[in-house]
């Protein structure tokens, strides 16, 4: 199980570097770790794991952050509307297209490789299109597919994605956002 000892914080190299793509089908490692950075992911959720572990509650979260440099990341999210569940355990991701209308989320990102005090407002494209390789960690099943996201959940792809990039969101961090429009959602969670 992942432990917040486990992820690596602000200043490691290791978040730096640009990951590599992972060989396809998946590996057995690669595959571990898709299922440990979603079961760190869900367990963050649930108060009870929160408070037992000292987990920082999370919807995403990036292989870099828990040392290895391969193209995978972990998202376990609903929309902001509330309806539909985003939990998608991706590699070798590729962002086709991203729209020129740009969004935020309200509160602020967060991350949980950066102290928790440093959430900051973020520009990101309301809507992308990006290729994927997605594994089904309850069927072991995986499928290329080409992925439509906006709102809450394109931001938080685009958060995972940037840590592939060996980029951090405080990085891109402004005071204000004049003139976008922000998407108003209140989880209490980090990427
Ligand atoms: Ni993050």
């Amino acid at each position: 199980m992942i432990l917040m000892k486990d992820i690596l914080q602000e200043g490691n190299p290791v978040l730096r570097k640009r990951s590599v793509d992972v060989n396809l089908p998946l590996s057995n490692e690669d595959k571990i770790i898709l299922t440990e950075m979603m079961d760190y992911i869900i367990k963050s959720q649930d108060p009870v794991m929160v408070e037992q572990f000292s987990l920082r509650p999370a919807v995403g979260l990036s292989a870099p952050q828990v040392n290895i440099n391969n193209r995978l990341f972990a998202i376990n999210t609903y929309d902001e509307n509330g309806g539909k569940l985003y939990s998608l355990a991706v590699a070798n991701p590729k962002i086709l297209s991203a729209s020129e209308e740009m969004t935020y989320l309200n509160g602020g990102e967060g991350c949980l490789s950066v102290d928790e005090s440093r959430n900051g407002l973020v520009a990101r494209s309301k809507r992308i299109k990006a290729r994927v390789h997605l594994f089904n960690i309850d069927t072991g099943e995986e499928t290329d597919v080409v992925l439509k996201l906006s709102g809450y959940v394109a931001i938080v792809f685009q958060h995972e994605y940037d840590h592939l990039q060996g980029i951090l969101f405080v990085d891109k961090v402004k005071p204000v956002l004049p003139g976008i429009k922000p998407i108003v959602f209140s989880v209490d969670s980090e990427q």
